[in-house]
């Protein structure tokens, strides 16, 4: 359980599935390290920025979910920069029911099938930009029922 979970940690900070929040006007001039932010600008948290900084991430553009896991691996361990659901007074609601849904959806297919993709597909990161990253070119996947 908590690879699985360091696994849901790590495919949503490499692919940033939100990359860009909604933006927001700063109510008063505000001064973020060197950056001096007057009152009315808008400004955007750029969560795919964090998300590949390697002075937060060794190696930010391996996807390895051990990067959260403690030494004896019985723990995953959400760093404080890693925020998928933003952070905040407007942060997702929705956070506690999808991180229920994510473990559970995901657990219950990889039970049940063994999900494959046809030989020889190139697999790859590259993904569109809208109000959520997508795949570029989803493949198409095999999903074949495991018998227990
Ligand atoms: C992987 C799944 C999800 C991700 C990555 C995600 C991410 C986000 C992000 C980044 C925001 C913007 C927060 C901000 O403005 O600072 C947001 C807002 C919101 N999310 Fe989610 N969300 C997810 C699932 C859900 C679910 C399951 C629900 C509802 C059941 C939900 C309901 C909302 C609502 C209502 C807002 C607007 C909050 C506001 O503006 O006050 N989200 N979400």
């Amino acid at each position: 359980m908590p690879f699985t979970m360091a696994f849901i940690h790590e495919v949503q900070r490499i692919e940033s599935i939100i990359a860009n929040n909604l933006l927001r006007r700063a109510s008063e001039d505000t001064k973020i390290g060197n950056h001096f932010i007057p009152k009315d600008t808008l400004v955007m948290f750029n969560f795919w920025s964090v998300n590949h900084d390697p002075n937060l991430w060794p190696n930010p553009d391996k996807f390895d979910p051990t990067r959260y896991l403690t030494e004896d691996g019985s723990k995953a361990v959400k760093p404080p920069y890693l925020i998928p659901f933003s952070a905040g007074k407007r942060n997702c609601p929705g956070e506690g029911l999808a991180y229920v849904e994510l473990f559970l959806y995901l657990v219950c297919m990889v039970q049940r099938y063994r999900i494959k993709v046809e030989p020889g597909t190139e697999l790859s990161f590259e993904a569109v930009f809208g109000i959520s990253r997508r795949p570029a070119n989803l493949p198409l996947f095999i999903f074949e029922k495991v018998v227990h």
